[in-house]
Parts: C-alpha cells; sequence; structure tokens
C-alpha cells in the first residue's frame, strides 16, 4: 500500500497516505491545512455553497467595496513525470483543469494565474526538469505570488483521479493558500462536492527532491583571512636550518609530563609547540615560535611553552612528523585547539588572540556592536569579521550558527548581538574591499552557514606578491587570475562579483625582486607591461591590461581566451612559476639561502595526493598523540585528560 509504482522510497513519504490511515496525523486534505472551510468545522465534508442569492464576488460596479476582491497575481507550475499511460492521462486531465480554473478564477475572483506547465519525461525535456528526480512519478505544482513567495505542492493521481472535481478542488486548495481568501468558493458545480488532496513539501523534502541537492558538497574555503600566506613545509624543508638560534629565553620550556600537568593546572590558557631540533620543519617552527613567544604580550594566566621533544624523548612518545609542527591550545587544563600550520609571527598572534577569544564573542551593548562592524576587535582593525543578530540566544538560528562558529573556530573573528525586535540575520563585513558587506541568505542550517563564513571573509583579490599558502592556489579546480604589474579597474570590480569568485581565483603581484622577475619569467612573461595572467593548469593565457574596458568585457575576454591556444603551456617537469613567491617568503622569513626548487608535479592535480587532513575535520583533530587531540567544541567537551600520557 505504501509502495509507490516505480518511485524511489522517498516519493512515497511525500503523499497522503499517513494522513489518510492515521486521522491522528497531520492530514493533508483542505479542511485541515488551516484554511477557513466554509462547511461544518470538523470531517472531510465538501465545503459548502455559497449563501443564497450571493453570487460570489462577481465583480459588480455597484457591489459595496468590502465584498470587492483585490486584484491579485498568482504565477505557478505544473511540473510532472509520467512514465506510463495511466499517469499521462492524469496530466492532461490537470493541464486541462487548470487551463478552465485560470479563466475563471480570472473572470469571478479577479485572481490572474499565470500557469505554465512543464512535462518532464525524457531526459531532453526543459531545463527545470533538472531540480527533480529523474526518475519514479511526480506532481508538483509550484505557486508563487508577492506576499508568500514560492511554495511547492505535491499531489497524487492516486487519490485525486475521481474526477476532474476532485482534481479541481486539490490545486484551488495550494492556490487558496496563496491568494487573500479561500478559493473553493469558486468552485465549479461539479467539484463543489468532492475533496482534493495536496499538500506543500517541507524545507527538507524539497532539499531531497533534487538528486544534486542531495548530493550537494558544501564547498567551502579551506582557509581563513590569517591563513593565506603560510608557509610550505617542503620549502623548509631543504634548508639547511644552519644559524637558526634554537633556545628560548620568553618561552617556557617544559621537560617532563609531571612538570605539563602541573602548568596546566596553574594557568587558564596554555600554549604549547612539541618541537625536535632533528626535523628541519619543526626547527624552523620553533625558531618562528621562539620569536612570538619574545613579541607577543600575554596575560598573567597565560603561558606560551615548548618542550623540546629532543631532549625528553619519553614525554613525547608517539608524536608523528606533523605534530612536530603543531602548537597545541588548552583552556582549564582541557585541549580546547591546535593548529599544524606554520605562519610568520602575526601568523601565530592572530591564532592565540582568535583562541583567546573563543570562537564566537557576544556583544554587550550597541557600541560594541558597532566598533565590531567596523571590523574592529581588541583595539585592531581586522580584514573581516561576521555578525549575527539575533532575537534571543534561545533561537534556532542562534544555536546553528554557534554550532558552524565552534567548527571553524580559531579562523574568523564572529560575534552576535541580541536585539528582540530581529529576525535572524548574518552579515559579513571587510572594510578594506569595494563591496564591504555581504548578507547571509541560507536556510540557518550549519553547514550552509559554514560555508558563508568561509566564502564572505576571504578577500576579493589576493595578494601573492610575498607567497601564499599552497593549497589557496594548488591542489584546487579554479584557474588563477594574477593582476601583475598596475592596478585595473575591471579587475577589482570583477573580482568583486561572487559569480565570477565561483569561477576564478584573483590574485595579485606587486613590486619588484628577484623570485616576483623569475616568476614572470617562467609564465612567459618578457616584458614589463601590465598584464593579466589567467592561469588554467598547465596552460598560460596573457591579457594586457589596458585591454579590458570594463568588468563584463573582461570576463568575456577570460571566456574566450579559456578555449583557445595558450600562449605558453608550463612543464611540470619545471618547478612551478610561482613557487618562486613561497621562496621569497621563507627567505624573509629566515633569511637568504640558494635553494633548490623543485618540479613538483601534484601541484598541479585537484586534490593533493598527499593530503592527511580534511581541510576542516568533522569529528575534531586526528594528531597521533592524545594531548594533541580536539580542537572546536568537541574538544571541550571529550577531551582526553592529560594525566593518560
Ligand atoms: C558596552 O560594553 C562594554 C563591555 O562590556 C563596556 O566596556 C562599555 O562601557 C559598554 N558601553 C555602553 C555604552 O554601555
Amino acid at each position: 500500500m505504501t509502495h509507490f509504482s516505480g518511485g524511489p522510497s522517498f516519493i512515497s513519504t511525500l503523499i497522503c497516505v499517513l494522513g489518510i490511515l492515521l486521522p491522528s496525523i497531520e492530514c493533508h486534505c483542505p479542511h485541515m491545512m488551516g484554511l477557513k472551510a466554509p462547511g461544518p468545522p470538523s470531517g472531510p465534508s465538501p465545503p459548502g455553497k455559497f449563501p443564497d442569492g450571493d453570487e460570489g464576488w462577481d465583480y459588480d460596479e455597484t457591489a459595496a467595496p468590502g465584498i470587492v476582491p483585490e486584484p491579485h497575481f498568482i504565477q505557478s507550475t505544473y511540473i510532472y513525470r509520467s512514465p506510463n499511460v495511466q499517469e499521462k492521462t492524469f496530466s492532461s486531465r490537470v493541464v486541462t483543469v487548470l487551463k478552465d480554473i485560470r479563466s475563471r478564477l480570472e473572470k469571478s475572483a479577479r485572481l490572474t494565474l499565470e500557469n505554465e506547465n512543464i512535462e518532464c519525461s525524457s531526459p531532453t525535456d526543459h531545463y527545470r526538469c533538472q531540480e527533480y528526480p529523474s526518475t519514479g512519478t511526480w506532481n508538483y505544482l509550484i505557486v508563487e505570488d508577492q506576499q508568500k513567495g514560492a511554495a511547492t505542492y505535491t499531489f497524487d493521481r492516486k487519490y485525486n483521479e475521481k474526477n476532474d472535481g476532485t482534481i479541481e478542488m486539490a490545486l484551488l486548495d495550494a492556490f487558496s493558500r496563496h491568494s487573500p481568501s479561500s478559493l473553493i468558493a469558486f468552485a465549479s458545480p461539479e467539484a463543489e462536492k468532492e475533496v482534493g488532496y495536496i499538500r506543500a513539501l517541507t524545507v527538507q523534502e524539497m532539499d531531497s527532491l533534487s538528486g544534486k541537492n542531495r548530493h550537494r558538497q558544501i564547498s567551502m574555503e579551506k582557509f581563513g583571512s590569517n591563513e593565506l600566506n603560510l608557509l610550505e613545509p617542503a620549502l623548509l624543508e631543504v634548508r639547511t636550518g644552519s644559524g637558526l638560534k634554537l633556545t628560548s629565553d620568553s618561552l617556557r620550556r617544559i621537560d617532563s609530563s609531571k612538570e605539563f600537568d602541573k602548568l596546566l593546572d596553574e594557568y587558564k590558557n596554555v600554549f604549547i609547540l612539541f618541537w625536535t631540533s632533528n626535523r628541519m620543519v619543526s626547527l624552523h617552527t620553533f625558531n618562528l615560535w621562539s620569536r612570538v613567544g619574545d613579541k607577543t604580550k600575554v596575560d598573567d594566566d597565560t603561558l606560551l611553552a615548548h618542550v623540546p621533544c629532543h631532549e625528553s624523548s619519553e614525554f613525547c612518545q608517539g608524536l608523528n612528523a606533523e605534530d612536530y609542527h603543531t602548537v597545541v591550545s588548552y583552556k582549564n587544563g582541557q585541549n580546547t585547539g591546535k593548529t599544524e600550520n606554520i605562519g610568520d609571527e602575526e601568523f601565530y598572534e592572530n591564532w592565540i588572540e582568535l583562541s583567546l577569544l573563543g570562537p564566537l564573542q557576544k556583544l554587550p551593548n550597541e557600541s560594541k556592536f558597532t566598533d565590531f562592524k567596523k571590523g574592529i576587535v581588541n583595539g585592531k582593525k581586522r580584514p573581516s569579521v561576521t555578525i549575527g543578530v539575533f532575537p534571543s540566544d534561545q533561537d534556532t538560528s542562534f544555536q546553528h550558527f554557534q554550532i558552524a562558529t565552534e567548527k571553524l573556530a580559531g579562523k574568523y573573528y564572529t560575534a552576535y548581538f541580541i536585539n528582540e525586535n530581529s529576525k535572524p540575520a548574518i552579515t559579513t563585513y571587510r572594510h578594506s574591499e569595494k563591496q564591504k558587506r555581504t548578507d547571509y541568505s541560507g536556510k540557518f542550517d550549519p553547514a550552509s552557514l559554514m560555508e558563508f563564513i568561509t566564502k564572505s571573509s576571504i578577500p576579493s583579490v589576493i595578494d601573492i606578491s610575498n607567497g601564499f599558502t599552497t593549497d589557496v592556489l594548488f591542489h584546487q579546480k579554479r584557474p588563477i587570475l594574477i593582476l601583475i604589474g598596475r592596478d585595473s579597474e575591471p579587475f577589482s570590480k570583477l573580482s568583486a562579483r561572487q559569480d565570477a569568485r565561483k569561477n576564478y581565483i584573483f590574485t595579485k603581484i606587486d613590486g619588484e625582486n628577484k623570485n616576483i622577475q623569475k616568476t614572470k619569467k617562467a609564465l612567459g612573461i618578457d616584458n614589463d607591461e601590465p598584464v593579466i595572467v589567467f592561469l588554467n593548469k598547465d596552460r598560460v593565457h596573457l591579457i594586457p591590461t589596458s585591454k579590458p574596458k570594463c568588468p563584463d568585457h573582461l570576463q568575456k575576454l577570460l571566456q574566450v581566451v579559456s578555449s583557445s591556444e595558450a600562449d605558453n603551456v608550463l612543464s611540470t617537469k619545471n618547478p612551478h612559476p610561482l613557487r618562486y613567491l613561497q621562496v621569497e617568503n621563507v627567505n624573509k622569513q629566515f633569511g637568504f639561502e640558494e635553494t633548490i626548487v623543485l618540479p613538483d608535479h601534484t601541484l598541479f592535480l585537484d586534490s593533493d595526493p598527499f593530503a592527511r587532513h580534511p581541510p576542516i575535520s568533522e569529528s575534531g583533530g586526528t594528531g597521533g598523540c592524545p594531548f594533541m587531540q580536539g580542537g572546536g567544541a568537541t574538544a571541550a567537551s571529550d577531551s582526553i585528560p592529560h594525566s593518560e600520557l
């Protein structure tokens, strides 16, 4: 009985079966849909007739104003899949009834109904069919009006095929919900005694409807604005490390697990790097961390520390290569987060600050709210901040926002403000951008909130003059645009468009140095003319900056270029041209060394074949050692006590 011929199982949940079998469950028949049924208040009896002598609201110039309905406009789409004769007969009856209703409502209810019928029975059908299942049988009515927006209704042959009257009643039921008053009164005499069955799809059903949405990958930016210029471990690996200072006066050195436990009790916040002088990457990370220790001022309840594992090998048992360049954070003795990113001093300072602030700040009053909006956090201007305004912290939208920010802990400046009179709203502000504010327009589910925070926070144009994080540009699918040499209004305007950033990564190179020269040469740029480089994996196209006249023109040029022959093809046997920019940053941090830049064909792949981590792990961190575990909220509640070490 509950099986629906040919339809996937979720379709069967759409139908009204339960509503009929179990009256206690919400019924989908018209009288229980919140409509004022003209008939008796209970029981599925057909709606009553209009009072005698009243010809309905049939427009009459002389009638009293109260009974003349307001003109109203509704747009609808009947979209259906009818794989067999039985279904085809039904859908063609629906089409006829719709036509009939349309002219009747126009005449007597001052309702303009624009309807489109779309059949989706073969793969070549209307493009809108793509939003719906490509198998099974279904009948949907999408109704849209100015006040309520769009809703999708499902109705079924089985329950509506009795006669054209049942079909009519089902359709009128749906249209009634988009009209100032019920339209049931305008039913034809044949329909009056019938009951049709139709119901609106829930948000969940809408999501699961289209195969695309069901499998829709949430696409997030992997890196926050503090993480766009991280150091590449592979480039540290090839250095000698000679001359680097490997002691620190300002970091607390920890030699045993006993001491470690004691300090976790003593300090509210502890940040620790476990490192070893036997590994080149680790040794460079320690050098940076010791500089952070010298420079960063922290409160008395906060401790910056290090564990030299080459001298306390027992304490560090079980750590893996990546753990040796990971800084771990603890709050009140609990592991609250970690970062395996290697960045300059400012990167670590920001990360510490973000960890101390926690994933989501509460803005106590309007003046704090105003400051945060301007990007000012702890007295400093930040490239991007995200603020949620909620009517209450009991609101589901707030709780989902909280979940999203906890998953992104340590990466973004996020805050919330409670305003009883406000609807939930989330906005990202980037004060140095052309487009300074970006509003969230999703359904307040944690996944789309995370997507929004990560995407709206990233700069439209990433400055790579002094290097960049490897996976920001490599191991991904989008072509890279590089503006070299001079500002270009078409370029910056195009980069401000979100849909353009979906297709390209916008970057720029300013200034001159030896490595920038090497990069340009390797890209095949042999003069100093300002140029926009279109880099699609190994294909290089060059567009003189003077050529595009406006953003649309540039977009057009990019489309043309992408399908035309490349100006230059990179060989994967040579070092990647952009690697030189990363080398520049490494030299800047640790002093110049003449290192060999190795070719690496994996930089051209869509994903890193050696990646150990998904970008944002769902289950918190996965260090090789218990005290490395956690990150974000999960760790705070179920972290493993350090005494287990
Ligand atoms: C707003 O809150 C901050 C932090 O609690 C406080 O220092 C400040 O005085 C408050 N401002 C006003 C106008 O109430």
